[in-house]
This record gives C-alpha cells, structure tokens and sequence, in this order.
C-alpha cells in the first residue's frame, strides 16, 4: 500500500492524452508515480468530434497510468482548449461596506463572485475569474486587499468562458471513461505552471503552447494573469502543409516534419535531398530537405505573427520583458526558438517542463507541460486530505472536493486563486 496524498491529471490533447498521478509525500514532495500515455483520437482542434473515440482513448491512457501508480482514477483536473474559448475583462465593486472593519476573505469571494455573475450572465461556462487587480476606496494597484482599510473594494478579473457545447462534450467523454472532472483547468494555465519561474511572471511574459491541434496563449504581467488566447494552427497543419505542398500521406508527412525538419532552411545545405512517397504505392520522391524547410519555417512565421498581433490586442505594446516562452511538442521542431529571437525584441526560450527531482525524465519534454502543470494545479488546489494510502488512490482525495456543476468549479476556483 502506497502512503502520502494522491493527484491526478488528464491531458486530452489532439495528438496524444497523458494522465499523471502523483503522490506527495509527508514532506509535500511530489513524485510522478503513474504515467499512462496514449496516442490521441476523436480530437480537433483541442475539442471532441467523436465521443467514443475519445472515451476509448481517455480509459486506455487511465488505464495505463492506474497500473503503474497501483490506484484508481475516478476524478482528476482535466486540461481545456478550443478556439470557442474567450476571454473578457471584468469589473465589480462591494460599495458602502463598514469601514472600519477591515477586508477580510469573504468580502474578496463576494467582489469576485460579482464579477462572476456578471460573465456568467452573458452565456456559455465561466472557467475562470482570476482577480488581476483590486482596488481599496478607488486605488488601484492593490494585489491583496485582505486586512485593509476601504469602503469601497472594487476588482478586475480576467475572466475565462467557453462555449457549452465542446465542454459538455468533453465532461461526457470523460464521465464515460468513468472520471470525474474535479475541475477544467484553461491548458495555456496549466502549461505555465509547469514551465515559467516567478520571476518571469512578475518582470511580464508571454507563453505560447504550440500543440497538435492549437496554440494556446497566456500573458502574465506584475505576477498575474493578463491575457489568455487560443489559436486554432497547431503541429497538425504544418504537418498538412507538407503533405498538401509535396502530394504525400498525412503519416509520411508527419514523419518528415519531426525527422527533417527546421524552422530556418537557411541551416539546412541546399544539395541534402529527403525521399517523399506518393500516394501510390511505388512512388516515392526526392525533394529537397531545405523545401521542406521552407514550407514550416513559413507556417511557423504565420503563427508568431498571429501571436504578435495577440500581444498588441492584449493592450501590450510589444512582448514584455520576460520575453517568449515556447512549448508543446511542435516547439521542438529544431530553429524555432532562433526564429523567434528575430521576431521578437526580448528574451526567447523553449519551455521543457522544470527539470526537478519529481519530474521522470521521459517527461522533461515540452509537450508534456499541460499535463505536469495540470498535476501542480491539482496539488496546488487541493487539501489533498482524503486518500492517503488507503487504497482509494487518487480516487480518494476528490471525496467532499468533488464537484458537480461549474459554477462549483467557478466557486472553488474562486476561493482557491492566488492573489
Ligand atoms: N521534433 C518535432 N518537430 C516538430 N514538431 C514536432 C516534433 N515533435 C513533435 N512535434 C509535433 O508536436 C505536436 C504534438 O504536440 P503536443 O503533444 O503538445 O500536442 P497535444 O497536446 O496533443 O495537442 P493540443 O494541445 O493542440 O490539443 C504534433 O503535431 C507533432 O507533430
Ligand atoms: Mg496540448
């Protein structure tokens, strides 16, 4: 029998799905004991276009992770894109409160809760309320207003929807799977959990998490939020580019991008030929690698262009000065980071998911970051309380946690965000 706090976490990309389960130990230390790996079906474009698909594919993934880890999975935190995801900027404010006494936890959860109902008013499923500023007797500025002095407590928050349809959609994958989701965690937050470092949250950063399906982006400026995006290019489209431009399968052409290619064709000698087969069985092509080259490095540039536009839509001038941090798989592919060196003014670099003693190894890879982010914001979020050992695993802990409804989700996030 295994003793500590279990956790566990479901990444259901496009291309593969990931669970984790992790156990923290008395000393809090998390250690990564079960990993169930999968290639990915029935995903576009980060939402569900067959339900079954992405049942089966979800209970062999838990499947797997459950041998390793010697639990069972009945709920994890679960990762959540798709370009119907949007984002607005909300203000409440609690007026005419008695000054004298001072701010305390449950004044916070009521402002924020406004701003709640405010979002949730206008349709679809609210994510996430993150508080990105209060203000004390119309200060702004104030990051944690709890025991001070105001009248008035007013907030901006960033808050996170989507649309009804693909999140439903998703729960009943999941639920047929046979796992409750104790919370949607937005992927690029998850992401950034497992590959910032505060000092890049706090001096302003933007993250960029290139998929299969999607490239999903955060911003964090002075330690908060500022900022999420979802666009919907991922690995898969430059995979279709190759195949579209060089009249080859799907398969062949997602072999070629990963063994062949780079972002800057420059860095490939012009003579080295690759060998492309057609769709007839016998044909196969020389082309040149450097070509292959030039159809990525052009799609490549098309998304950080996207991304720069973000930015400045973000009300940012340019990146800020932590600079751009890439990951996900389709950040691997060799002369992106020097790509995007000479697009943007500040700092570049890959994201690989914080090298630290509870990270395996064969998970200190940037297509991993949601899914070791989604482990942090589960341990992160949670008590942790219910399952030590006992043998109900990371089926255990969710216990009283588990919710059942999102505005639940909203209420705990809510209480539990980090301001
Ligand atoms: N060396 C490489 N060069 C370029 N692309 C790569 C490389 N290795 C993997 N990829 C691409 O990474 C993508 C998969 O990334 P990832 O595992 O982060 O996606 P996902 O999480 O399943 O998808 P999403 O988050 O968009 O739903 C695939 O398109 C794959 O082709
Ligand atoms: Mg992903």
């Amino acid at each position: 029998m295994k003793k500590g706090a279990f956790f566990a976490a479901i990444d259901v990309g496009t291309s593969k799905v990931c669970t984790l389960v992790g156990r923290q130990d008395a000393a809090r230390e998390m250690q990564v004991v079960g990993v169930g790996l999968v290639p990915s079906r029935g995903m576009r474009k980060g939402m569900v276009s067959n339900l079954s698909d992405v049942q089966q594919v979800v209970q062999a993934s838990v499947r797997e992770a459950e041998a390793q880890a010697g639990v069972s999975i009945s709920s994890a935190y679960v990762g959540l894109t798709g370009s119907h995801i949007n984002y607005i900027n909300s203000r409440a404010s609690l007026d005419n409160r008695r000054y004298e006494n001072p701010v305390g936890g449950g004044d916070v959860d009521q402002v924020i809760q406004a701003c709640y109902a405010q979002s949730a008013a206008s349709g679809g499923r609210v994510l996430h309320v993150i508080p990105r500023n209060f203000a004390v007797d119309g200060h702004w500025g104030v990051r944690n207003p709890v025991g001070m002095y105001t009248s008035t407590l007013e907030v901006e928050s960033h808050v996170v929807r989507g649309d009804s349809s693909p999140i439903d959609n998703l729960v009943e994958a999941l639920h047929r799977a046979g796992v409750t989701p104790r919370g949607l965690v937005l992927e690029p937050l998850a992401s950034a959990e497992a590959v910032l470092v505060g000092e890049e949250r706090e001096m302003g950063v933007v993250l960029v998490d290139i998929g299969g399906g999607t490239s999903d982006m955060s911003i964090f400026l002075d330690g908060n939020i500022w900022h999420t995006g979802i666009i919907p290019v991922g690995g898969f489209q430059f995979t279709q580019d190759v195949s579209i431009a060089f009249t080859t399968p799907f398969g062949a052409a997602e072999e070629a991008k990963v063994r062949y290619g780079n972002a800057i064709p420059e860095m490939i000698d012009a003579e080295e030929m690759i060998r492309l087969p057609g769709f007839g069985e016998s044909m196969v092509y020389k082309v040149p690698r450097q070509k292959l080259c030039q159809v990525l490095h052009e799609r490549m540039e098309e998304l950080l262009r996207i991304v720069m536009v973000q930015i400045k839509e973000s009300g940012l001038e340019s990146a800020p000065p932590g600079g751009l941090v890439l990951t996900g798989g389709s950040a691997k592919m060799p002369g992106l980071e020097q790509l995007a060196r000479g697009m943007f003014p500040g700092p570049v670099r890959i994201g690989v998911p914080k090298a630290a003693a509870w990270v395996p190894r064969n998970l200190e890879d940037p297509s991993f970051a949601t899914a070791l982010g989604l482990l942090l914001w589960d341990a992160r979020h949670e008590t942790g309380n219910g399952s030590s050992g006992n043998g109900n695993g990371a089926n255990g802990h969710g216990g009283a946690a588990r919710l059942s409804g999102f505005k639940q989700w909203f209420t705990n996030l809510a209480q539990r965000v980090h301001i």
